[in-house]
């Protein structure tokens, strides 16, 4: 269940006032099931998957893409799989834990762990939103965000591009103000 910190410290849980709070952003967030496969649940707990693996995983997840596909043009996706022993995770996560935008929508959906995403709304505040399994996002295009995994370490997410070019961010320099993980 996603949680929602703002910048006076309040928490919120609960979808409608998570809605609210991301409003001005248009952010998007939409519960998909993940199916109750005994396979595909050993896979999601395992911290490392080789590429076989990956596409076992992807797969299990195979009618969501093809939603996307027909409905907004997305044309491909992969599974990105973080833990404590990811080879150069620090480096890794310094290329998202700084405040970017992105020319096309930043559209993830959390199947394991758990992720911090942070955001500057329209009025400069800054709120960070935790995502769980089973929750899909989709960040517009443009929006000022930071992203960052809670102490835990640990998120698989299946992420989503209409293009070819994959991830590319644009620093905005804006500075984050907090950076504190919801507990
Ligand atoms: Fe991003």
């Amino acid at each position: 269940m996603a949680k929602l910190q703002v910048e006076d410290g309040k928490v919120y849980t609960e979808v409608e006032e998570i809605t609210r709070e991301l409003a001005p952003l248009h952010i998007q967030i939409h519960r998909w099931a993940i199916a109750d496969d005994p396979q595909l649940r050993q896979l999601l707990a395992k911290d490392n998957l080789d590429e076989d693996e990956k596409q076992q995983v992807l797969k299990a997840f195979d009618g969501y893409f093809e939603q996307l596909k027909q409905t907004a043009g997305y044309q491909f996706c992969d599974l990105i799989v973080l833990h404590p022993h990811t080879p150069n995770l620090d480096a890794l996560l310094a290329k998202f834990d700084k405040i970017h935008t992105h020319d096309d929508d930043e559209v993830r959906y959390i199947v394991a762990g758990e992720a911090v995403f942070g955001f500057v709304r329209p009025d400069g505040s800054q709120v960070e939103l935790t995502v769980q399994p089973e929750e899909y996002i989709n960040v517009p295009a443009g929006t000022e965000h930071w992203f960052v995994l809670t102490p835990a370490r640990r998120v698989k997410a299946v992420r989503y591009f209409t293009g070819t070019e994959g991830w590319v961010p644009k620093y905005t320099g804006t500075p984050i103000r907090r950076h504190q993980v919801v507990a």
